[in-house]
C-alpha cells in the first residue's frame, strides 16, 4: 500500500484470475451495470468474462474469439472488445453505451502479445472517459506490477486506476495475487457492503512471506536496475544483429521485458502484429531453445530478465542469436 498509488485497500488471493474475477464483480456491484470493456490482445485469466480475443487469427478480429469450449455465451456477450490504444473507439463506445459499462479492464502494457506500449493519450483517455461514464477503471498489473516498478506501471505512467490486480513478480513466482483499490469501492467487500470475497487459502502465509521478502529486496531499486540494464543490452544487441543481417525486425523493450518482433514498426495495437512473420519468429525461438537459450517457442511471447541473470548470460544469448538469425 505504501508503493502502489491506487492501493488504499488490498485483498489477497492465490491467482491473477481470481483477482480479476473479484475486480469485475465489485465493479458490477458498485455501478449496478453488467457490461465490461476489454481490449484485443489482452489476457486476464481463465474465467468466462475475459477468456477471449488474445492472440486472435485475422478473421476473428472484431468478433468474439473465446479461448475455450464450455464458456457461457450469456457471459461472453457482456464483454465488449475494443482495439488497444484507440482513443476514438473508446470514446465512441462510451458515448453510445457508457451507461451499460461497469468496468474498463486493461493490461496497461499488453504483455500477453509481447510488449505493446500504451500511448500517453490513451492512458489519459482511459482515466477521463471511465470517470465521465461512471465505469470503474481496472489496471491488470499481474505482469507489470512489481516487475516494472514496486508501484506498478501506474506509478510510472501517473494514471491512477480505481482497482488494480497483481500477481507473478509480487512474490517472485510464489502463488499469491492481490486486488487493490480505492477504499470507497473495496470497502464494499466488508461487512454490510454486499459483495462476497472468499477463498480458503487467501492470504496464505507462504505466499505472504514470499511477497514481503520480495518487496524488501526490491525496495532499494538495485534488482530493477540490474534487470533493466540487461534487458536493454539484450534488446539493443538483437536489434543490431537483425539490422546487420538485413532481417526486418523490431525489438521492443520495457523494463526487464524484451520482445524481438519479426516485422517493422509501428507496433501500437493488435492488428499491427498481424504483420509479424510468425513462422520466422517461432523458428528463431525453437532454434534458440535447441542451443540452450529458452525463449517460449510461440510467436509474440515476451522474454523476461530476472535477478539471477548476468551480463555473461546476455553475451551468450547474443552470440547464439547471431548464429541462429544468420542461419534462419
Ligand atoms: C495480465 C494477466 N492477468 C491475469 C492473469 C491470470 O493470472 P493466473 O494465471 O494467476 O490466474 C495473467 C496470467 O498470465 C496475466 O498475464
Amino acid at each position: 500500500m505504501r508503493h502502489v498509488p491506487s492501493a488504499e485497500r488490498v485483498l489477497l488471493t492465490n491467482s491473477g484470475s481470481e483477482a480479476t474475477y473479484a475486480a469485475l464483480r465489485l465493479a458490477r456491484a458498485v455501478t449496478g451495470r453488467n457490461k465490461i470493456i476489454k481490449f484485443q490482445g489482452t489476457y486476464h485469466g481463465w474465467h468466462d468474462a475475459v477468456l477471449m480475443n488474445v492472440i486472435s487469427p485475422p478473421e476473428k478480429i472484431g468478433q468474439y474469439d473465446p479461448l475455450s469450449l464450455g464458456m457461457l455465451p450469456e457471459v461472453i456477450q457482456q464483454t465488449l472488445i475494443l482495439p488497444f490504444n484507440d482513443v476514438e473507439a473508446l470514446a465512441d463506445t462510451l458515448q453510445e453505451r457508457g451507461d451499460e459499462i461497469a468496468a474498463i479492464l486493461v493490461e496497461v502494457i499488453p504483455h500477453n502479445i509481447g510488449c505493446v506500449l500504451p500511448r500517453p493519450e490513451f492512458l489519459q483517455a482511459l482515466r477521463e472517459l471511465s470517470t465521465r461514464s461512471g465505469a470503474l477503471l481496472i489496471f491488470d498489473e499481474v505482469i507489470t506490477g512489481f516487475r516494472h516498478a514496486l508501484g506498478g506501471y501506474q506509478s510510472i505512467c501517473g494514471v491512477t486506476p480505481d482497482l488494480s490486480t497483481f500477481a507473478k513478480a509480487m512474490a517472485n513466482g510464489y502463488p499469491i495475487a492481490a486486488l487493490a483499490g480505492k477504499a470507497a469501492y473495496m470497502d464494499r467487500f466488508g461487512p454490510g457492503g454486499g459483495v462476497m470475497f472468499a477463498g480458503t487459502y487467501n492470504g496464505h502465509p507462504v505466499g505472504v512471506s514470499a511477497a514481503l521478502a520480495t518487496i524488501a529486496i526490491l525496495e532499494d531499486g538495485s534488482v530493477h536496475q540490474h534487470c533493466f540494464g540487461l534487458a536493454q543490452r539484450a534488446a539493443a544487441g538483437i536489434q543490431q544483429i537483425g539490422d546487420e543481417l538485413g532481417i526486418p525486425m523490431k525489438v521492443v523493450v520495457f523494463g526487464s521485458v524484451f520482445v524481438p518482433y519479426f516485422m517493422e514498426g509501428p507496433i501500437e495495437t493488435y492488428t499491427d502484429l498481424l504483420r509479424n512473420d510468425n513462422a520466422r519468429d517461432v523458428s528463431f525461438r525453437r532454434t534458440m531453445c535447441d542451443h540452450g537459450i529458452f525463449m517460449l517457442p510461440t510467436a509474440l511471447k515476451r522474454n523476461h530478465i530476472s535477478a539471477a541473470h548476468t551480463a555473461a548470460d546476455i553475451d551468450r544469448t547474443l552470440e547464439t542469436a547471431r548464429r541462429v538469425l544468420h542461419d534462419l
